[in-house]
C-alpha cells in the first residue's frame, strides 16, 4: 500500500514539473513542431535548413528563424534565396506569433493552401520570385487587419484578385506584379488609404481607374504597366499628392491627360505612359513637375508642340516622346535641361533646324529619326565644339531633310557606337575624321548625296561591324584599309 502511494506521489511530482515547465514556456514545442512540419514539405538541395533539428528545445538559433526576445516565440521566418523547392505547407499555421514570412527567390510550387488569416500577427508576407500557381483563395485576406506589406510578385498566380483584400485596412505595400491575375481589380483596393505602393504590373487585368483613386492620398508609387486597362486617367489622381512614380505603360488607356490634376503631382520623378492610346497636347503643366527624371510618352497619339515649360525640368535625365504626332520645333528652353542624358523624339512631325543645344548638353543618346528637320547638320555640331563630346554614344538623325556636309568635327565624338544619318540630303565627302571613332559599331550614311571616295582613314574605326554607304554618288573604290576593321560583318 505504502509503495503504491509513493509511486503515485512520484508520478504526481513529475506531472507538476511538466506543468511548471510548460507554463514557463507554454507552446514552444508548437514552433519547433511547426517548422519541422514546414521543412518536411520542402526540398532543400543546398542544405540551408540543416540547422533545423527536431531534437532542439528552441528553434531560435536556426538559420533563417528569428524569435521575439521576450516571448522566445518565432516572429520571423526569412528564407530568401535558400534554393528551396516543394510546397508551402500547413506547418506554418503553428507559428502563431509569426509577424514576418519571407520566402522570396526560391522555387516553391503549388497553390497557397493555407489561410494566413489565422496568423493574426502577420505583418509582412513576401512570396515573390517563386513558382506558386493557381488562384489566391477567396478567404486568403479575410482576417488580414495586421498586414502591412504583401508581395506575390513574379509567380504564376492566376484568377481574380480576391475581394477580401478590402479587409487589409493597414496595407501599405501591395505587389502582385508579373503573375497571370485577370479580371478587374477588386473595387475595395481603392479604399485602402494607407497604400503607399501599388504594383500590379505585368498581369492580364482590365477595367478603368475609378475616381476613387483620389482616396489613396498616401500613394507614392503606382505601377499598372503591361495589362489591359482602358479609359482615361481620372482627374482625382491629383489628390494623390505624394506620388513619386507613375507607370501606366503598355495598356489601352485613352483620352487626353487631366492637366490641372497632374500639375499638382509636384513630387513625381518618374512618369511612364508609353504604349497607350493617349491623345491631346502636353501643355505647360509638365513644367510644374520640377523633379521629373524620366518622362516616357512614346507610342501614343499625342500631338501639338513640345511645351516650352519642359525647360523648367532641370532634373530631367530621360525624355522619350518617340512615335507620336508632335509637331513644331523643339523648344530652345531645353538648353536648361542640364542633366539630360537620353533624348528620343523619333517618328514625329518635328520641323525646324536640328537644334544646336542637343550637342551642348553632353547627351548619351540623340535620337531624331523620321521627322522633318531641315538645315545643315554641320552648323549644329561645329558651333558646339567647346563642349565635351565624350558622352555621346548614339546619334540617329536618319530620315529627315538635313542638308550640307557631314561635319569633320564628328571625329570628336570618341564614344560614338552608333551613327545613322541615312535618308537625308547630305552632300560632300565622307570626312576622314570618321577614322577617329574607335568605338563605332555601326555607320549608316546611305541614301544621301555624298560623293568622292571613301577615305583611307576609315580603317581607323576598328570596331566597325556595319558600314552602310549605299545609294550615294561615292566612287566605287573601297579603300584597302577597310581590311583593318577586323570586326566588319556587313558592308
Ligand atoms: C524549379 O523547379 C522546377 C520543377 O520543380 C524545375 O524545372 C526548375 O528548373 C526549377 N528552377 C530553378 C530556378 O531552380
Ligand atoms: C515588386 O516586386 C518585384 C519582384 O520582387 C520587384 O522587382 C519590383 O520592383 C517590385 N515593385 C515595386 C514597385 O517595388
Ligand atoms: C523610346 O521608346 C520607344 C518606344 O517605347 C522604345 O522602343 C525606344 O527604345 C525608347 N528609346 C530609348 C532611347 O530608350
Ligand atoms: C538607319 O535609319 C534608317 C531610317 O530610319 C533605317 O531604315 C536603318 O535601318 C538605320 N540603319 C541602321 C544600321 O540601323
Amino acid at each position: 500500500m505504502r509503495k503504491v502511494v509513493s509511486v503515485c506521489l512520484v508520478l504526481l511530482f513529475i506531472n507538476i514539473i511538466i506543468i511548471v515547465v510548460e507554463s514557463l514556456n507554454p507552446t514552444l514545442d508548437d514552433d519547433v513542431l511547426g517548422l519541422i512540419v514546414f521543412k518536411a514539405d520542402l526540398q532543400d538541395p543546398d542544405g540551408k535548413l540543416s540547422s533545423w533539428n527536431e531534437d532542439d528545445d528552441s528553434p531560435c538559433k536556426w538559420e533563417g528563424v528569428k524569435c521575439n526576445p521576450r516571448s522566445n516565440r518565432v516572429s520571423a521566418l526569412v528564407l530568401d534565396g535558400f534554393g528551396l523547392s516543394g510546397k508551402m505547407g500547413r506547418g506554418l499555421m503553428q507559428l502563431k506569433f509569426l509577424s514576418k514570412l519571407s520566402l522570396a527567390r526560391n522555387n516553391i510550387t503549388g497553390s497557397i493552401g493555407i489561410n494566413i488569416g489565422q496568423l493574426v500577427n502577420l505583418r509582412v508576407i513576401d512570396l515573390s520570385q517563386n513558382s506558386f500557381s493557381g488562384p489566391v483563395p477567396e478567404n486568403f485576406f479575410e482576417q488580414c487587419g495586421s498586414l502591412r506589406s504583401i508581395s506575390l510578385a513574379n509567380n504564376k498566380f492566376s484568377g481574380r484578385i480576391p475581394d477580401s483584400l478590402v479587409s487589409c485596412a493597414s496595407l501599405g505595400v501591395l505587389n502582385l506584379s508579373s503573375n497571370q491575375f485577370s479580371g478587374m481589380l477588386p473595387s475595395g483596393i481603392w479604399s485602402l488609404n494607407g497604400l503607399r505602393l501599388l504594383d500590379v504590373s505585368d498581369n492580364l487585368l482590365e477595367g478603368e481607374i475609378p475616381k476613387e483613386i483620389g482616396g489613396l492620398y498616401n500613394l507614392r508609387e503606382i505601377k499598372l504597366r503591361k495589362n489591359q486597362f482602358t479609359g482615361p486617367v481620372p482627374e482625382e489622381i491629383g489628390a494623390c499628392a505624394l506620388l513619386r512614380s507613375i507607370d501606366l505603360s503598355e495598356n489601352s488607356f485613352s483620352g487626353s491627360l487631366p492637366s490641372a490634376a497632374l500639375q499638382k503631382l509636384s513630387l513625381c520623378d518618374y512618369l511612364d505612359l508609353h504604349s497607350n492610346l493617349f491623345t491631346g497636347e502636353i501643355t505647360e503643366w509638365i513644367g510644374e513637375l520640377g523633379r521629373l527624371q524620366t518622362v516616357d510618352l512614346s507610342k501614343n497619339m499625342f500631338s501639338g508642340a513640345v511645351p516650352n515649360a519642359i525647360g523648367n525640368i532641370q532634373s530631367l535625365k530621360i525624355l522619350n516622346i518617340s512615335d507620336n504626332g508632335f509637331s513644331g520645333s523643339l523648344p530652345a528652353s531645353m538648353i536648361n535641361c542640364k542633366n539630360i542624358q537620353i533624348l528620343d523624339v523619333s517618328r514625329n512631325s518635328l520641323t525646324g533646324f536640328l537644334p544646336t543645344w542637343v550637342f551642348q548638353l553632353g547627351l548619351q543618346a540623340i535620337l531624331f529619326s523620321e521627322n522633318k528637320l531641315s538645315g545643315s547638320i554641320n552648323g549644329a555640331v561645329t558651333s558646339s565644339i567647346d563642349v565635351s563630346h565624350q558622352n555621346l554614344q548614339v546619334l540617329d538623325v536618319s530620315q529627315n531633310e538635313l542638308s550640307g556636309e557631314i561635319p569633320s568635327d564628328i571625329g570628336r565624338f570618341t564614344s560614338l557606337r552608333f551613327l545613322n544619318m541615312s535618308k537625308n540630303s547630305l552632300t560632300g565627302e565622307v570626312p576622314e575624321t570618321v577614322g577617329l571613332l574607335k568605338a563605332l559599331n555601326s555607320l549608316d550614311l546611305s541614301e544621301n548625296k555624298l560623293n568622292g571616295i571613301v577615305p583611307q582613314e576609315i580603317g581607323g574605326a576598328t570596331s566597325l561591324k556595319d558600314l552602310i554607304l549605299s545609294q550615294n554618288s561615292l566612287s566605287d573604290n573601297i579603300p584597302s584599309s577597310i581590311g583593318t576593321c577586323s570586326s566588319l560583318m556587313s558592308l
